[in-house]
């Protein structure tokens, strides 16, 4: 890690269905910090749904309002910050996120994904007539992008509450004072 970074915030990054939001509440609740989610915030400020977003202005759009979106959060101090699982795809995103932040990537199987995701509809990159097929090719293509993390923790034997434990755990490993 470098010494120029300056560790204010904790980013969760990782693929749809490792449990971001999920467990960035816990953390933050713990570590009383605030809590926000990047979709939440596009949602909120653009007045739209994620899936009619996509719909109607399409994914390159989705990216352009993510990579504000991620400007804009390098001024947050004591947040979580919980990113869509696409968002570290674009490397300035990346690089952004690790100015002010502790990036701690959350892993599962394509398998354990499927089953997390399978009912719920409101990620139209899964609205695919073969969503495993998907899911595998996506994950693939990401894992680079997601092994640049700091840290990297599989969720799939665990708990929510125990993955939350690791997160903080390393946080707090990483900050030079304890929160
Ligand atoms: C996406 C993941 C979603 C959301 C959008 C695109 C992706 O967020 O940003 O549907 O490209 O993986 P979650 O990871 O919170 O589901």
């Amino acid at each position: 890690m470098s010494t120029a970074r300056s560790i204010q915030n904790l980013a969760l990054i990782g693929f749809m269905g490792t449990g971001k939001t999920s467990i960035g509440r816990l953390v933050a609740e713990q570590l009383h910090y605030d809590f926000v989610d990047t979709d939440e915030l596009i949602e909120s400020s653009t007045g739209r749904t994620i899936p009619e977003i996509f719909a109607q202005q399409g994914e390159v759009a989705f990216r352009q309002l993510e990579a504000r979106l991620v400007e804009e959060l390098a001024a947050r101090m004591r947040t979580v910050i919980s990113t869509g699982g696409g968002l570290p795809v674009n490397p300035a995103n990346l690089a952004s996120l690790k100015t002010h932040a502790l990036v701690v990537c959350l892993w599962a199987s394509p398998e354990k994904i499927f089953e997390r995701v399978r009912a719920q509809t409101h990620r139209p990159l899964l609205h695919d007539p073969d969503p495993m097929a998907k899911i595998r090719s996506l994950l693939a293509a990401r894992e680079p992008a997601y092994r640049q993390a700091d840290v990297l923790i599989n969720t799939e034997l665990r708990s929510a509450r125990e993955v939350a434990q690791q997160v903080l755990h390393q946080f707090r490993s990483a900050l030079p004072d304890q929160p």
